[in-house]
C-alpha cells in the first residue's frame, strides 16, 4: 500500500510535556497478577480442562504469584465449578487472592460474588467499555450512560461483598480500552467507580489501565500512565495496574515504561500467551528486572520446567528465540561470539561465582534459570575455532593448546559445511577422534621401551607397523619423544622437529587416562598437530607424536 495515510491515522497521545518517567528506573518488583487462566486461556484453540487449569494454578502459586485471575465464573458453568473447587477443596494458599472477571451487569455480578463464597481473599474485577469505538459502535451508549453503568456495577459489588465479610475483598476496575479512551473521561470514570467502592488508602481499589490493543509507541503508554497517576484526586486510594497486549510487539517495553511512569502492578501471562499477539510476557519482564540486579520476586529458577508445563497445558510452543526461554537464546553459532563467550566464561571460572556477571553476549548466567552452559555453543560451518575447542573441553575434557585450535576448528568447520548442518558435540568429538587421536595410518606405534642413559639422555627400542610390516628400531634423545623421532629418522622422518607439546589428565568414566598434544614440523616447514590418549602419560605423548606425523604423511 503506497499511501497508508489514506487509511490509517497516527495514535493520538496524551499531552504531557513535563513527563518525569524517562529519568526513573525500575528498582523493585511490582505486584504481579497472572491472567493465564483467564485472558490466556480464553485465547487458546483448545482451552484448558479443569484438571489442567488446576495444575497451572498450582504452578502459578509455586512461582510466587499472589494474585491470580482464575476465570470468568459468571460466563460458564465450568468456570464457576473451577472457582468453587479451588475454594471448597481449600486449594488456594492463604496469601494468594483469586481474581475473577465480570462485566458491569447485575445478574453477572451476583453470580460472580456467589462463586467466591468462602474464599479467604478475592478480587472482583469489573470492566466496562470506555473507549469511543466500543461505546458508540458496539454498545451504542453515551459517555454518561457508560459511567452510570460502571458506578452501578461498583455499588453492587460493594453491597454483595459487604454481605460476605469472611472474605478479604478487593475490587479492580478496568476502563477498556484505557489507552484509546479520552484521558479525562477515563479518569472521571475511575474516580466515580473508586468512590462507589469506597476507596481510601486503607481500602485501595485496583485501577487497571488496559492497553487492550497496542496502538502507539511505548513512550505514549508511559505518558498516559504518568498523566493518570498525577491527576488522580487521591493517588493513595489506588493500586495502579498495567495490562498490556503485544500487537505492535512492544508489550514488554510498554509495561516497563509504564512501571517507570508510576504503576504499581502488572497483569500478564507466562511467555505472553493471550489474544492475537498475546498478553504481556511476565517471564520476560521479570527476568529483565533480574538481569538488572532487581529481585523480581518470582521463582523462575527452573524455567525449562515451567516452559514444559506451559507447553503441555496450553498446547502452545515457545519460539526458539523467545527471550530467556527459547532453545537458542543461550547458543552462539558465530565464531566471534563463541570466542568471546569462551573467554568470558574462562575469566569467570578464574574469578569465581562471587564476581559480577560480565560474559559477552549473555545477558544473564543461564545457570540462574536452570539452563546449562553445554547448550551455549553449537557448531556449524560459521563457527570459529574457539567454539570447537570449547565443546571439546566442556563436554569431553580435552583442553587443546591454543595453537592447535585453528587446525581442529578448520577441519570440523569443513565437515559441518560438507554435511550442511549443525554438528552435535558427539559428532564433533567423533570427527576430532577420527582425524587427530591415536592415528595408526600410515604408521602405528606397536611397542615402546625406554631406558635412561644418564642425565638428559634416553635410549628407546620401538616397534612400529608401517606398509604392512613391523619394524623394530632404536634411537636416543633427551626424552622419549625425541628418542622416537631419532629412531624414525631413517624411515621417513628425517628433518622432523617437535614444535609443541602438552598433556593433561583426562577422566572418562571410571578409567582415568591422559591426553597429550604434539605439534610436528617437517623439513619443508609444514606443521601438524596430533593427539594421543593412553592410561600411560608417556605413551599418550608418543601416540600424539605419531598421530601428528601421520597427519603430515
Ligand atoms: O485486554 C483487556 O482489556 C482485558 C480487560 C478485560 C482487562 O483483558
Ligand atoms: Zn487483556
Amino acid at each position: 500500500m503506497r499511501q497508508p495515510g489514506d487509511k490509517y491515522r497516527p495514535f493520538k497521545a496524551v499531552r504531557l510535556t513535563d513527563r518525569t518517567w524517562p529519568d526513573r528506573a525500575i528498582a523493585r518488583a511490582p505486584r504481579w497478577c497472572s491472567v493465564d487462566l483467564r485472558d490466556g486461556n480464553q485465547a487458546l484453540a483448545v482451552p484448558m480442562s479443569v484438571p489442567e487449569k488446576l495444575e497451572m494454578f498450582k504452578e502459578l502459586c509455586r512461582i510466587g504469584f499472589k494474585e491470580i485471575e482464575i476465570g470468568f465464573p459468571s460466563a460458564s458453568d465450568t468456570e464457576f465449578a473451577f472457582t468453587r473447587q479451588l475454594i471448597e477443596q481449600d486449594l488456594v494458599p492463604a496469601d494468594v487472592a483469586v481474581q475473577v472477571l465480570v462485566q458491569a451487569r447485575e445478574h453477572l455480578i451476583r453470580r460472580t460474588v456467589e462463586s467466591l463464597k468462602g474464599a479467604r481473599r478475592a478480587i472482583v474485577h469489573l470492566y466496562t467499555p470506555t473507549n469511543p469505538a466500543q461505546r458508540e459502535i458496539v454498545f451504542g451508549l453515551s459517555k454518561a450512560e457508560v459511567l452510570e453503568m460502571a458506578v452501578r456495577g461498583a455499588r453492587l459489588v460493594r453491597e454483595l461483598t459487604d454481605a460476605q465479610p469472611e472474605t478479604a475483598w478487593q475490587m479492580e476496575f478496568s476502563p477498556e480500552t484505557f489507552v484509546l479512551t479520552e484521558a479525562d473521561y477515563a479518569l472521571e470514570v475511575c474516580e466515580a467507580v473508586a468512590k462507589a467502592w469506597g476507596a481510601s488508602a486503607k481500602r485501595k481499589i485496583i485501577l487497571n489501565l488496559p492497553l487492550t490493543v497496542e496502538a502507539g509507541t511505548p513512550n505514549t503508554h508511559a505518558d498516559q500512565i504518568e498523566w493518570f497517576c498525577r491527576n488522580l484526586s487521591d493517588r493513595d486510594m489506588a493500586v495502579v495496574s498495567l495490562h498490556t497486549h503485544n500487537d505492535r510487539g512492544t508489550g514488554v517495553a510498554a509495561t516497563e515504561l509504564g512501571l517507570m511512569a508510576g504503576a504499581d502492578r502488572v497483569e500478564g501471562t507466562l511467555f505472553g500467551n493471550g489474544e492475537r499477539t498475546g498478553n504481556l510476557d511476565v517471564v520476560t519482564v521479570a527476568l529483565n528486572m533480574f538481569s538488572q540486579g532487581v529481585d523480581p520476586k518470582l521463582d523462575l529458577d527452573g524455567l525449562p520446567a515451567v516452559r514444559a508445563l506451559y507447553e503441555r497445558l496450553t498446547r502452545m510452543t515457545v519460539h526458539e528465540r523467545h527471550p530467556y526461554a527459547g532453545d537458542l537464546v543461550f547458543t552462539a553459532f558465530s565464531g566471534s561470539h563463541q570466542d568471546a563467550i569462551k573467554k568470558g566464561m574462562d575469566r569467570r571460572a578464574k574469578q569465581g561465582d562471587g564476581a559480577a556477571w560480565d560474559v559477552p553476549y549473555l545477558t544473564i548466567d543461564p545457570k540462574d534459570i536452570g539452563r546449562s552452559y553445554e547448550a551455549i555453543i553449537r557448531i556449524n560451518s560459521q563457527s570459529g575455532k574457539g567454539g570447537v575447542a570449547y565443546v571439546l573441553d566442556r563436554e569431553f575434557g580435552y583442553d587443546l593448546p591454543k595453537l592447535m585450535h585453528p587446525e581442529v576448528g578448520q577441519l570440523i568447520g569443513q565437515h559441518a559445511d560438507k554435511l550442511g548442518k549443525e554438528l552435535s558435540p558427539a559428532e564433533i568429538m567423533e570427527h576430532f577422534r577420527k582425524h587427530f587421536v591415536n592415528l595408526v595410518s600410515p604408521m602405528e606405534l606397536v611397542e615402546f621401551d625406554s631406558d635412561p642413559m644418564g642425565k638428559d639422555l634416553v635410549a628407546c627400542r620401538v616397534q612400529v607397523r608401517t606398509g604392512g610390516k613391523v619394524l623394530t628400531l632404536r634411537g636416543e634423545g633427551n626424552g622419549p619423544i625425541n628418542a622416537l623421532v631419532h629412531a624414525l629418522e631413517p624411515h621417513g622422518w628425517a628433518g622432523y622437529s617437535v614444535k609443541d607439546y602438552r598433556s593433561h589428565a583426562l577422566s572418562s568414566g571410571s578409567e582415568s587416562s591422559a591426553a597429550a598434544y604434539v605439534c610436528v614440523q617437517d623439513k619443508r616447514g609444514r606443521a601438524a598437530w596430533g593427539c594421543g590418549v593412553d592410561a600411560n602419560i608417556e605413551l599418550a605423548g608418543l601416540k600424539a607424536l605419531v598421530s601428528a606425523a601421520n597427519r603430515l604423511a
